[in-house]
Protein backbone atom coordinates (compact mmCIF):
# COMPACT_ATOMS: atom_id res chain seq x y z
CA UNK A 1 0.00 0.00 0.00
CA UNK A 2 1.40 3.20 -1.26
CA UNK A 3 0.13 6.30 0.92
CA UNK A 4 0.01 9.87 -0.75
CA UNK A 5 1.39 12.59 1.69
CA UNK A 6 -1.67 14.82 1.96
CA UNK A 7 0.11 17.24 4.20
CA UNK A 8 3.24 18.72 2.23
CA UNK A 9 5.94 18.27 5.22
CA UNK A 10 8.06 21.19 3.76
CA UNK A 11 8.29 24.32 4.95
CA UNK A 12 7.73 25.30 1.15
CA UNK A 13 4.17 23.51 0.92
CA UNK A 14 3.32 24.05 4.25
CA UNK A 15 0.52 26.50 3.91
CA UNK A 16 -0.70 24.25 0.95
CA UNK A 17 -3.40 22.25 3.13
CA UNK A 18 -4.22 18.64 1.22
CA UNK A 19 -1.94 16.36 -1.70
CA UNK A 20 -0.75 19.33 -4.41
CA UNK A 21 -4.24 19.77 -5.92
CA UNK A 22 -5.75 17.05 -5.45
CA UNK A 23 -9.54 16.66 -3.89
CA UNK A 24 -9.95 13.99 -1.83
CA UNK A 25 -12.83 13.26 -4.01
CA UNK A 26 -10.05 12.32 -6.67
CA UNK A 27 -8.56 10.64 -4.05
CA UNK A 28 -10.96 8.47 -3.34
CA UNK A 29 -11.79 7.88 -7.20
CA UNK A 30 -7.86 7.19 -7.09
CA UNK A 31 -8.55 3.93 -4.48
CA UNK A 32 -6.33 6.00 -2.17
CA UNK A 33 -7.28 4.32 1.39
CA UNK A 34 -4.75 5.90 3.73
CA UNK A 35 -3.10 9.80 3.17
CA UNK A 36 -0.30 10.98 5.55
CA UNK A 37 -1.14 13.78 7.79
CA UNK A 38 2.05 15.89 9.32
CA UNK A 39 2.28 16.41 13.12
CA UNK A 40 3.92 19.46 13.39
CA UNK A 41 2.58 21.15 9.63
CA UNK A 42 -0.87 20.95 11.26
CA UNK A 43 0.03 21.76 14.56
CA UNK A 44 1.30 25.00 13.56
CA UNK A 45 -1.70 25.84 11.54
CA UNK A 46 -4.27 25.49 11.64
CA UNK A 47 -3.23 23.67 15.12
CA UNK A 48 -4.73 20.50 16.77
CA UNK A 49 -7.13 22.17 18.97
CA UNK A 50 -8.78 23.82 16.29
CA UNK A 51 -8.94 20.78 14.37
CA UNK A 52 -10.43 18.95 17.39
CA UNK A 53 -13.00 21.54 17.80
CA UNK A 54 -13.97 20.94 14.07
CA UNK A 55 -14.80 17.10 14.44
CA UNK A 56 -11.03 15.87 14.22
CA UNK A 57 -8.82 16.12 10.85
CA UNK A 58 -11.02 13.54 8.53
CA UNK A 59 -13.50 16.18 8.93
CA UNK A 60 -11.71 18.80 8.85
CA UNK A 61 -9.95 17.85 5.51
CA UNK A 62 -13.33 16.04 4.13
CA UNK A 63 -11.41 12.86 4.09
CA UNK A 64 -13.62 9.75 5.06
CA UNK A 65 -11.27 6.84 4.85
CA UNK A 66 -7.89 6.66 6.59
CA UNK A 67 -5.35 8.87 8.07
CA UNK A 68 -1.89 8.30 9.27
CA UNK A 69 0.18 11.30 11.64
CA UNK A 70 3.67 11.26 11.40
CA UNK A 71 5.02 11.97 14.95
CA UNK A 72 6.49 15.36 13.98
CA UNK A 73 10.15 15.07 15.50
CA UNK A 74 11.84 13.88 12.16
CA UNK A 75 10.57 16.42 9.91
CA UNK A 76 12.24 19.15 12.14
CA UNK A 77 15.57 16.79 12.30
CA UNK A 78 15.96 15.51 8.65
CA UNK A 79 14.27 18.48 6.68
CA UNK A 80 15.28 21.24 8.35
CA UNK A 81 18.32 20.49 10.40
CA UNK A 82 17.12 23.10 13.25
CA UNK A 83 16.83 20.38 15.59
CA UNK A 84 18.53 18.69 18.79
CA UNK A 85 17.65 16.02 20.36
CA UNK A 86 17.94 15.62 24.16
CA UNK A 87 16.19 13.05 26.59
CA UNK A 88 13.09 15.88 27.03
CA UNK A 89 12.43 15.44 23.12
CA UNK A 90 12.81 17.27 19.93
CA UNK A 91 14.36 20.75 20.42
CA UNK A 92 13.64 23.18 17.67
CA UNK A 93 13.72 26.19 16.11
CA UNK A 94 10.01 27.39 14.82
CA UNK A 95 10.68 27.89 11.27
CA UNK A 96 7.63 30.45 11.16
CA UNK A 97 8.57 33.11 13.92
CA UNK A 98 12.35 31.49 15.42
CA UNK A 99 10.89 30.86 18.82
CA UNK A 100 12.75 27.18 20.85
CA UNK A 101 9.92 24.89 20.65
CA UNK A 102 10.47 21.33 22.53
CA UNK A 103 8.29 18.47 20.67
CA UNK A 104 8.41 15.38 23.62
CA UNK A 105 6.69 12.14 23.14
CA UNK A 106 4.05 13.27 25.82
CA UNK A 107 2.94 16.66 23.14
CA UNK A 108 3.08 14.40 19.93
CA UNK A 109 0.55 12.08 21.29
CA UNK A 110 -1.67 14.79 22.97
CA UNK A 111 -1.10 16.45 19.25
CA UNK A 112 -1.84 13.14 17.71
CA UNK A 113 -4.91 12.20 19.76
CA UNK A 114 -6.26 15.32 18.83
CA UNK A 115 -5.88 15.22 14.75
CA UNK A 116 -7.55 11.79 15.40
CA UNK A 117 -5.87 9.89 12.87
CA UNK A 118 -6.50 6.32 12.39
CA UNK A 119 -2.69 5.39 12.58
CA UNK A 120 -0.47 7.53 14.63
CA UNK A 121 3.70 7.19 14.87
CA UNK A 122 5.78 7.40 18.41
CA UNK A 123 8.20 10.10 18.61
CA UNK A 124 11.03 9.07 17.60
CA UNK A 125 15.34 9.78 17.95
CA UNK A 126 16.10 9.48 14.45
CA UNK A 127 19.63 10.15 13.23
CA UNK A 128 20.70 10.21 9.57
CA UNK A 129 21.67 7.01 8.47
CA UNK A 130 25.22 7.96 7.07
CA UNK A 131 27.57 10.79 8.81
CA UNK A 132 26.25 10.18 12.55
CA UNK A 133 28.82 7.92 15.31
CA UNK A 134 28.22 4.46 16.20
CA UNK A 135 27.46 5.92 19.91
CA UNK A 136 24.79 8.56 18.67
CA UNK A 137 23.20 5.20 16.83
CA UNK A 138 23.67 3.36 20.19
CA UNK A 139 22.17 6.12 22.07
CA UNK A 140 18.96 6.56 19.64
CA UNK A 141 17.95 3.08 19.63
CA UNK A 142 17.67 3.05 23.28
CA UNK A 143 16.17 6.51 23.56
CA UNK A 144 13.26 5.37 21.26
CA UNK A 145 12.67 2.31 23.68
CA UNK A 146 12.39 5.08 26.01
CA UNK A 147 10.44 7.03 24.15
CA UNK A 148 7.61 4.12 23.42
CA UNK A 149 7.06 3.81 27.12
CA UNK A 150 6.18 7.11 27.26
CA UNK A 151 4.46 7.34 24.37
CA UNK A 152 2.55 4.20 25.28
CA UNK A 153 1.57 6.25 28.19
CA UNK A 154 0.40 9.53 27.10
CA UNK A 155 -2.00 7.76 24.60
CA UNK A 156 -5.41 8.78 25.56
CA UNK A 157 -7.69 6.81 22.94
CA UNK A 158 -5.54 3.28 21.94
CA UNK A 159 -9.24 1.66 21.25
CA UNK A 160 -9.54 4.55 18.24
CA UNK A 161 -6.19 5.13 17.00
CA UNK A 162 -3.65 2.54 16.04
CA UNK A 163 -0.03 3.43 17.63
CA UNK A 164 2.97 2.18 15.67
CA UNK A 165 6.53 2.17 16.51
CA UNK A 166 9.40 3.00 14.80
CA UNK A 167 12.57 0.67 14.54
CA UNK A 168 16.07 3.02 14.24
CA UNK A 169 19.29 1.51 14.59
CA UNK A 170 20.76 3.11 11.38
CA UNK A 171 22.90 0.52 9.38
CA UNK A 172 24.03 -1.75 12.56
CA UNK A 173 21.75 -4.73 12.78
CA UNK A 174 22.91 -5.83 16.37
CA UNK A 175 21.10 -2.28 16.90
CA UNK A 176 18.03 -3.20 15.17
CA UNK A 177 17.67 -6.29 16.41
CA UNK A 178 17.51 -4.33 19.66
CA UNK A 179 15.36 -1.58 18.89
CA UNK A 180 13.04 -4.58 17.49
CA UNK A 181 13.02 -6.60 20.47
CA UNK A 182 12.47 -4.08 22.21
CA UNK A 183 9.47 -2.50 20.37
CA UNK A 184 7.95 -6.46 19.49
CA UNK A 185 7.73 -6.68 23.27
CA UNK A 186 5.17 -3.63 23.10
CA UNK A 187 2.92 -5.61 21.16
CA UNK A 188 1.71 -2.88 19.19
CA UNK A 189 -0.60 -2.49 16.27
CA UNK A 190 1.80 -2.03 13.73
CA UNK A 191 5.81 -1.20 13.02
CA UNK A 192 7.80 1.26 10.96
CA UNK A 193 11.35 0.39 10.03
CA UNK A 194 12.89 4.01 10.08
CA UNK A 195 15.99 6.03 9.45
CA UNK A 196 16.90 4.81 6.16
CA UNK A 197 16.23 6.59 2.86
CA UNK A 198 18.54 8.99 3.86
CA UNK A 199 21.37 9.17 1.33
CA UNK A 200 22.59 4.87 2.56
CA UNK A 201 23.54 3.19 -0.82
CA UNK A 202 20.88 0.32 -2.27
CA UNK A 203 22.69 -2.87 -1.33
CA UNK A 204 22.89 -1.69 2.56
CA UNK A 205 19.01 -0.27 2.86
CA UNK A 206 17.69 -3.59 1.31
CA UNK A 207 19.71 -5.39 3.62
CA UNK A 208 18.26 -3.66 6.21
CA UNK A 209 14.92 -3.91 5.23
CA UNK A 210 15.18 -7.41 5.28
CA UNK A 211 16.85 -7.64 8.62
CA UNK A 212 13.60 -5.95 9.69
CA UNK A 213 10.87 -7.53 7.72
CA UNK A 214 12.53 -11.07 8.91
CA UNK A 215 12.67 -10.18 12.40
CA UNK A 216 9.10 -8.24 12.82
CA UNK A 217 5.82 -9.84 13.36
CA UNK A 218 4.20 -11.55 10.08
CA UNK A 219 0.90 -10.51 10.92
CA UNK A 220 1.15 -7.03 11.88
CA UNK A 221 1.77 -4.44 9.32
CA UNK A 222 5.48 -3.74 8.19
CA UNK A 223 5.79 0.10 7.07
CA UNK A 224 9.37 1.44 5.37
CA UNK A 225 9.03 5.00 5.88
CA UNK A 226 9.83 7.64 3.32
CA UNK A 227 9.72 4.93 0.09
CA UNK A 228 8.49 6.08 -2.98
CA UNK A 229 10.30 5.41 -5.88
CA UNK A 230 8.60 2.30 -7.35
CA UNK A 231 11.44 0.12 -7.56
CA UNK A 232 12.40 0.59 -3.84
CA UNK A 233 8.39 -0.25 -3.39
CA UNK A 234 8.41 -3.68 -5.57
CA UNK A 235 11.86 -4.55 -3.90
CA UNK A 236 10.54 -3.84 -0.28
CA UNK A 237 7.75 -5.36 -0.69
CA UNK A 238 9.70 -8.61 -2.05
CA UNK A 239 11.32 -8.29 1.05
CA UNK A 240 9.17 -8.55 3.34
CA UNK A 241 7.64 -4.84 3.59
CA UNK A 242 3.56 -3.86 3.49
CA UNK A 243 3.75 -0.27 3.56
CA UNK A 244 5.35 3.27 2.04
CA UNK A 245 4.92 6.72 2.27
CA UNK A 246 7.16 9.39 0.32
CA UNK A 247 6.25 12.88 -1.36
CA UNK A 248 8.27 11.17 -4.39
CA UNK A 249 5.48 10.89 -6.69
CA UNK A 250 3.55 14.13 -6.31
CA UNK A 251 6.63 15.91 -5.84
CA UNK A 252 8.24 14.78 -8.91
CA UNK A 253 5.18 15.42 -10.69
CA UNK A 254 5.53 19.18 -10.17
CA UNK A 255 8.38 19.14 -12.44
CA UNK A 256 6.75 17.35 -15.16
CA UNK A 257 8.15 13.85 -14.76
CA UNK A 258 5.65 11.05 -14.88
CA UNK A 259 5.93 7.46 -14.02
CA UNK A 260 5.54 5.01 -16.40
CA UNK A 261 6.03 1.29 -16.61
CA UNK A 262 9.93 1.55 -18.17
CA UNK A 263 10.45 3.91 -15.43
CA UNK A 264 10.14 7.61 -16.05
CA UNK A 265 8.71 10.49 -18.64
CA UNK A 266 10.32 13.62 -18.89
CA UNK A 267 7.33 15.76 -20.33
CA UNK A 268 9.60 18.54 -20.76
CA UNK A 269 11.22 17.04 -23.14
CA UNK A 270 11.15 18.17 -27.05
CA UNK A 271 9.88 14.90 -28.40
CA UNK A 272 6.44 15.16 -26.32
CA UNK A 273 5.10 18.35 -28.15
CA UNK A 274 4.39 16.28 -31.11
CA UNK A 275 3.80 13.20 -29.33
CA UNK A 276 -0.21 12.21 -29.42
CA UNK A 277 -0.32 9.24 -27.17
CA UNK A 278 -1.45 9.56 -23.72
CA UNK A 279 1.32 9.69 -20.69
CA UNK A 280 0.77 5.80 -20.35
CA UNK A 281 -1.45 4.33 -22.89
CA UNK A 282 -1.95 1.20 -20.31
CA UNK A 283 -2.98 3.28 -17.66
CA UNK A 284 -7.30 4.21 -17.01
CA UNK A 285 -6.41 6.91 -15.23
CA UNK A 286 -8.24 10.39 -16.13
CA UNK A 287 -5.17 12.16 -17.30
CA UNK A 288 -4.82 9.64 -19.43
CA UNK A 289 -7.72 8.87 -20.97
CA UNK A 290 -8.30 12.71 -21.57
CA UNK A 291 -5.37 14.47 -22.56
CA UNK A 292 -2.26 13.78 -24.44
CA UNK A 293 2.07 13.95 -23.92
CA UNK A 294 1.37 16.96 -26.46
CA UNK A 295 -1.14 19.06 -24.38
CA UNK A 296 0.71 18.20 -21.17
CA UNK A 297 3.92 18.82 -22.97
CA UNK A 298 2.36 22.76 -23.44
CA UNK A 299 1.85 22.91 -20.02
CA UNK A 300 4.75 21.94 -18.59
CA UNK A 301 6.28 24.15 -20.11
CA UNK A 302 4.84 27.14 -19.02
CA UNK A 303 4.48 25.79 -15.68
CA UNK A 304 1.10 25.87 -15.41
CA UNK A 305 -0.80 24.81 -11.87
CA UNK A 306 -3.05 22.90 -14.27
CA UNK A 307 -0.20 20.60 -15.35
CA UNK A 308 1.15 19.83 -11.88
CA UNK A 309 -2.32 18.51 -11.15
CA UNK A 310 -2.93 16.63 -14.24
CA UNK A 311 0.20 14.60 -13.69
CA UNK A 312 -0.05 14.45 -10.08
CA UNK A 313 -2.86 12.70 -10.94
CA UNK A 314 -1.49 10.34 -12.68
CA UNK A 315 1.11 9.35 -10.61
CA UNK A 316 -0.88 8.50 -7.94
CA UNK A 317 -3.07 6.36 -10.28
CA UNK A 318 0.12 4.46 -10.88
CA UNK A 319 1.40 3.79 -7.84
CA UNK A 320 -2.19 2.94 -6.60
CA UNK A 321 -2.07 0.34 -9.61
CA UNK A 322 1.72 -0.78 -8.80
CA UNK A 323 -0.06 -1.59 -5.26
CA UNK A 324 -3.08 -3.93 -6.70
CA UNK A 325 -1.10 -5.38 -9.01
CA UNK A 326 1.48 -6.65 -6.39
CA UNK A 327 -1.59 -7.81 -3.98
CA UNK A 328 -2.96 -9.25 -7.06
CA UNK A 329 0.26 -10.98 -7.96
CA UNK A 330 0.38 -12.21 -4.08
CA UNK A 331 -2.74 -13.37 -3.85
CA UNK A 332 -2.26 -15.65 -6.67
CA UNK A 333 0.80 -16.80 -5.77
CA UNK A 334 3.02 -15.42 -8.78
CA UNK A 335 4.90 -12.71 -6.93
CA UNK A 336 8.49 -13.93 -7.94
CA UNK A 337 7.51 -13.69 -11.67
CA UNK A 338 5.96 -10.24 -11.19
CA UNK A 339 8.80 -8.99 -9.64
CA UNK A 340 11.44 -10.13 -12.47
CA UNK A 341 9.06 -8.64 -14.91
CA UNK A 342 8.86 -5.36 -13.10
CA UNK A 343 12.45 -5.02 -13.05
CA UNK A 344 13.01 -6.36 -16.68
CA UNK A 345 10.73 -3.39 -17.62
CA UNK A 346 12.69 -0.81 -15.84
CA UNK A 347 16.13 -2.34 -17.13
CA UNK A 348 15.74 -4.45 -20.30
CA UNK A 349 19.24 -4.17 -20.87
CA UNK A 350 20.15 -6.32 -17.88
CA UNK A 351 19.54 -9.93 -16.96
N1 LIG B 1 9.94 9.49 7.80
C1 LIG B 1 10.95 8.90 7.09
N2 LIG B 1 11.82 8.27 7.94
C2 LIG B 1 11.35 8.48 9.20
C3 LIG B 1 11.81 8.06 10.49
O1 LIG B 1 12.84 7.39 10.67
N3 LIG B 1 11.05 8.46 11.57
C4 LIG B 1 9.91 9.23 11.41
N4 LIG B 1 9.24 9.58 12.51
N5 LIG B 1 9.47 9.62 10.21
C5 LIG B 1 10.17 9.24 9.12
ZN1 LIG C 1 -2.57 7.80 -16.16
Amino acid sequence: MFMPVGTQGTVKGMSKGTVKGMTSQQLEELDCHVILGNTYHLESRPGSDLVAELGGLHDFISWPRAMLTDSGGFQMVSLLHLAEITEAGVEFQSPVDGARLLLTPEQSMGIQNRLGADIMMALDDVVSSVSTSAERFEEATHRTTRWIDRCIAAHTRPAEQNLFGIIQGGLDERLRAISIEDLVARQLPGYAIGGLAGGEDKDSFWRMVSFCTARLPADKPRYVMGIGYPMDVVICSALGADMYDSVYPTRTARFGVALVPDGVLKLKTAACANDFRPIDDTCSCMTCQRYTRAFLQGLVARDLPFAAHLVTYHNIAYMQRLGRDMRAAIAEQRFPAFVRGFVHQHHPEGD
